[in-house]
């Protein structure tokens, strides 16, 4: 069967109605579960986040900083992948994550106005819809509609949860049409070849061991790894993954000129926190992402949509 589907049954595949309940366990804890064990919510950038509001309305920055959050780059990236298959020479692949879309209104619609009559094959959604997991989830899939409404995209839409998209988005995601991977894996067929996805949960606050055996488990194909953050890099390159693309970071949000981030939220593998990345034989691509977290402001660090088109190496 051509285009998208989810593949099930497959060693290490999750099974939805345990993975659900483990992950709202998980919610309910309090903790983060990250990929070094569990650790307490630090918090603290968003608990301070009113005061260094009020600092930057003080020195007249919040404006710029608000106007920059607002302005999305779409930017273009031809990438050679070894073993792509002839029939995705060519293969353009939207890759979007952290929109937190209810942190920045108006952010939507500022994104669709980039994206309108383009024409891609698929769009790669690495989390982070939400801003507040524990929210009513249908204002961020509302969102997500407006984003791509204007948008063409052959095979459709595939996307993977971050830490701040609680359980209880997969349903409705499903329902507006985006196939939801927690652990698990898909296919894009064209003429009889394929590529293989691998969606893992979010490992910044949501680790287990699910996200480990689903990227063990990828089937035969040219691997693409969906993971929010770049943490779970070094065990998708092991299993085999050509891409990785991934989120989380912002890229620092608020950085030093040049683009240096003051902050990468990740417990390990901080010097992949932005931009293009190589593990082993694997290239990998930390977004600067599309929203804001906390504060919604950006400097140094324009938001981000990346276009890429897979060709085979010449
Ligand atoms: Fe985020």
């Amino acid at each position: 069967m051509e285009g998208l589907r989810r593949l099930t049954g497959g060693p290490g595949t999750a099974d939805r109605r345990a993975w659900r309940e483990c992950r709202l366990a998980l919610e309910a804890s309090g903790l983060r579960h990250t990929v070094l064990g569990p650790r307490r919510s630090g918090g603290l950038l968003y608990r301070s986040a009113p005061a260094m509001a009020r600092a930057l309305r003080l020195v007249g920055l919040h404006g710029l900083g608000e106007r920059n959050a607002r302005t999305p780059v779409l930017e273009r990236r031809e990438l050679a992948l070894q073993a792509l298959p002839a029939a995705f020479e060519g293969y353009r692949i939207l890759h979007l994550s952290d929109p937190h879309f209810e942190n920045l209104p108006g952010l939507a619609e500022s994104a669709a106005r980039q994206l309108r009559d383009a024409a891609v094959d698929l769009v790669a959604i690495t989390g982070d819809f939400q801003h507040h997991w524990w929210v009513e989830p249908q204002a961020a899939v509302e969102a997500l509609a407006l984003l791509l409404d204007g948008l063409r995209a052959a095979d459709g839409c595939l996307a993977v949860l971050g830490n701040h998209d609680g359980a209880g988005l997969v349903e409705p995601l499903e329902a507006a049409g985006v196939l939801v991977l927690v652990n698990e894996h898909a296919a894009v067929t064209r003429g009889g070849e394929r590529l293989i996805f691998t969606g893992t949960d979010d490992p910044a606050c949501f680790f287990t061991a699910g996200a480990l055996s689903a990227l063990e488990a990828a089937p035969e194909g040219l691997r693409i790894a969906l993971v929010h953050s770049p943490e779970l890099a070094q065990p998708a390159a092991a299993a085999g993954h050509s891409l990785y693309l991934c989120g989380h970071t912002h890229g620092g949000q608020i950085c030093l000129p040049g683009g240096r981030p003051l902050v990468t939220q990740l417990t390990v593998n901080r010097h992949l926190a932005r931009g293009w990345w190589r593990q082993g034989a694997m290239v990998g691509h930390t977004s600067r992402g599309l929203g804001s977290a906390n504060l919604s402001v950006r400097f140094n660090c324009p938001p981000a949509m990346t276009l890429i088109t897979c060709r085979r190496p010449a």
